[in-house]
């Protein structure tokens, strides 16, 4: 089936059976983040395997549920995990859900992952606002045809990462007394973790973490025109020759540790960005 097949007929699903279901921001809960969506109220909650054509996480820590939420007048769409080139999906596949939602009528998107902390000045349990990433994995969502009523064939990434939002996610963390790290995030395809020699090429190459997602995502989202945030949970610290042992069971752990923190700031950046958006539509009102 034609890429394009699917998506619409996902969103034809959607739109049926969830006819109130209409996202304007999507988060999208990475490894052992997923719990960001307990503590909100729920208007809805469905398994991926009981949508059509949205893969489903193998992974331990990605729960693998579509949520909506209703948080400050802003109607929240999160997906609960999310899959991975290293399961064996398709760029196509790993993009498919956001393309949905974008469809449906968000216009945000609001990336979390797990990462390896690679600029020696982070630490542990840190959050990272990613400013810019590095597509390393080898793959690109936009491969094959483009559909162009979604974007472009050569979409713009001098910018990927909202500068907007930046500034408000760095406000708000000041007012959470949050210390909130800034920097390059590299994409691999994994699933095995960097040698020492790797890590060290990719510091390199100017990044700060590095992780397995995010990446493509924030390809297909630019190309369709969303406002993007990346926020990255620093789960260990990957310098090079310090030949330190990571697991994923720590990943898991650390990030399930950093998910009130970045549930605070997240819910609060969108309390911010209503303000700023209310604050902007009034001015242009009044002129
Ligand atoms: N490397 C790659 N992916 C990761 C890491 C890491 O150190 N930590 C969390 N995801």
């Amino acid at each position: 089936m034609l890429e394009k097949t699917k998506v619409l007929e996902t969103e034809n699903f959607l739109k049926k059976n969830y006819p109130d279901f209409q996202p304007d921001v999507v988060i999208i809960a990475g490894s052992g983040l997923s719990a960001l969506a307990d503590s909100i109220k729920q208007v809805m909650k469905v398994n991926y395997a009981q949508i059509p054509n949205f893969p489903v996480s193998t992974i331990a820590g990605h729960e693998g549920s579509l949520i909506h939420c209703r948080v400050n007048g802003v109607n929240l769409a999160i997906l609960a995990g999310r899959t991975h080139l290293y399961e064996g999906y398709s760029a196509s596949d790993i993009v498919r859900p956001l393309r949905v939602l974008r469809l449906l009528g968000a216009q945000m998107v609001i990336l979390t992952n797990a990462a390896g902390a690679l600029n020696p000045l982070f630490g542990t349990g840190n959050i990272m606002l990613i400013s810019d990433h590095i597509n390393l994995t080898g793959e690109n969502p936009l491969v094959g045809d483009n559909i162009e009523e979604w974007g472009p064939r050569f979409p713009d990434m001098s910018s990927v990462y909202s500068r907007e939002l930046m500034e408000i996610a760095e406000n708000t963390a000041l007012k959470l007394n949050i210390a909130l790290k800034k920097g390059v995030y590299v994409g691999i395809k994994g699933p095995s973790l960097e040698t020492p020699a790797e890590t060290r090429s990719f510091r390199t190459l100017g990044a700060d973490a590095i992780g397995m997602s995010t990446v493509l995502e924030a390809v297909a989202a630019k190309h369709m025109g969303m406002e993007i945030l990346g926020l990255s949970c620093l789960t260990n610290k990957n310098l090079p020759d310090c030949m330190a042992e990571t697991s994923h069971e720590e990943i898991l752990e650390v990030a399930a540790k950093a998910n009130e923190l970045l549930k605070n700031l997240i819910l609060e950046i969108l309390k911010s960005r209503s303000l700023v958006r209310g604050k902007c539509s009034q001015q242009a009102r009044k002129q």
